[in-house]
């Protein structure tokens, strides 16, 4: 099979290469996905450029936690009925050496969920680490209903999703954040009430000013170690304060206003969401796909062959949504 792949980190451009590995035959328990695309995410960059440490933890990776295809082949313990369903998949890359950039990949059957028909093919590929992220952050610590929510990123490919959901959960009002008029725009469309440039002085006066002096309840966050002081500025007494990123590895916090806040703090990684909550994300996100009232923020269709090129759009954070690539 035709597969991307890299035996050492480093520079997209020095390390991933493209080339022919044997067919992969599916152990008990597991499916094999003929794959049609591949997402990649923040997450798997970084795994490439070696943030994660200076050796890979197998010889060589196909990279890609995401990835939508077709069942063709299943191991023993498999109904074989699963053959030939249309699958999103997820940590498809999380702690193993085969993920979604190849044109089959196999893995556990329960990491492999029917996509509800009507749903674009290559939306398939973004749900695995941007739409759980985002619903996530928006379940977890009680839920949104009735809440004043601030998604930061509302054009990003978690926070664009981010926004859909506090919007679908019932929050009483999304704020979001996003640079360029045309990200705003896309925050907006997203269901956001109120969208402020993060990168002006005045961002979280107008944060604040729009919840009427009141601050949020909920902060979706993805990079705490930048947006700390403005968070701080918006959220009211007893927030949850959500984080899923920092741009930084080590980063200050004051504790006074936490502390006066009585500000919950939770960080999670989507990678290990716990089943129940796994299970729970899984079928309100299967909910929203079958009434089709999602938005899939797709950005940038790459076919495989540019590897290299979805990999540095992803690296240079200007994608303004999802990357895909195109596998089949
Ligand atoms: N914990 C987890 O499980 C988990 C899951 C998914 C992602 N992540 C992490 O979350 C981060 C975002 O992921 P993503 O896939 O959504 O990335 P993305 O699609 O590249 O989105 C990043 C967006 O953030 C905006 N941005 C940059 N700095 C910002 C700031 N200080 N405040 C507000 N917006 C800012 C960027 O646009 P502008 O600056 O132009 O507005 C861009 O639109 C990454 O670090 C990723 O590794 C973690």
């Amino acid at each position: 099979m035709l597969a991307a792949f890299y035996e050492r980190p480093g520079p997209a451009r020095e390390v991933l290469q493209l080339g022919e590995l044997p067919d992969p035959q599916p152990r008990p328990a597991e499916v094999r996905v003929r794959m049609r695309w591949s997402g990649v995410n923040p997450s798997d960059v970084k795994s490439r450029a070696g943030s994660r440490g200076p050796t890979l933890p197998f010889p060589r990776i196909v990279p890609h936690s995401d990835g939508m295809g077709e069942i063709d082949a299943v191991g023993a313990g498999v109904p074989t009925g699963r053959i030939g369903e249309r699958v999103w998949l997820w940590n498809a890359a999380w702690g193993r050496a085969d993920g979604t950039a190849a044109q089959f990949t196999c893995l556990p059957a329960t990491q492999a969920l029917r996509l509800p028909d009507g749903v674009p093919d290559e939306a398939g590929a973004c749900f695995g680490i941007p739409a759980l992220t985002a619903l996530h952050a928006v379940l977890t610590d009680g839920g949104v209903a009735g809440q004043r929510v601030l998604v930061a990123a509302g054009a990003g490919a978690v926070g664009h999703y981010a926004v859909q959901f506090a919007r679908l959960l019932g929050a009483r009002q999304v704020l979001a954040t996003a640079s360029t008029p045309a990200k705003q725009a896309l925050a907006r469309d997203a269901g956001a009430d109120v969208v402020v440039d993060y990168r002006q002085p005045g961002a979280a006066d107008q944060l604040r000013e729009a919840t009427q002096g009141q601050g949020v309840d909920r902060i979706v966050e993805m990079d705490i170690a930048a947006n700390a002081a403005l968070d701080l500025a918006v959220m009211r007494p007893g927030a949850t304060w959500a984080v899923y990123g920092s741009g930084a590895r080590e980063f200050q916090l004051p504790f006074f206003p936490l502390i006066a806040q009585e500000a919950l703090l939770r960080f999670f990684i989507v990678y290990h969401l716990r089943p129940a909550d796994r299970a729970r994300a899984e079928g309100l996100l299967h909910d929203f796909l079958m009434r089709g009232v999602l938005r899939h923020n797709i950005a940038q269709r790459v076919p495989l062959r540019d590897i290299v090129r979805a990999h540095e759009l992803v690296e240079s954070g200007q994608a303004g949504g999802n990357v895909v690539v195109q596998v089949d």
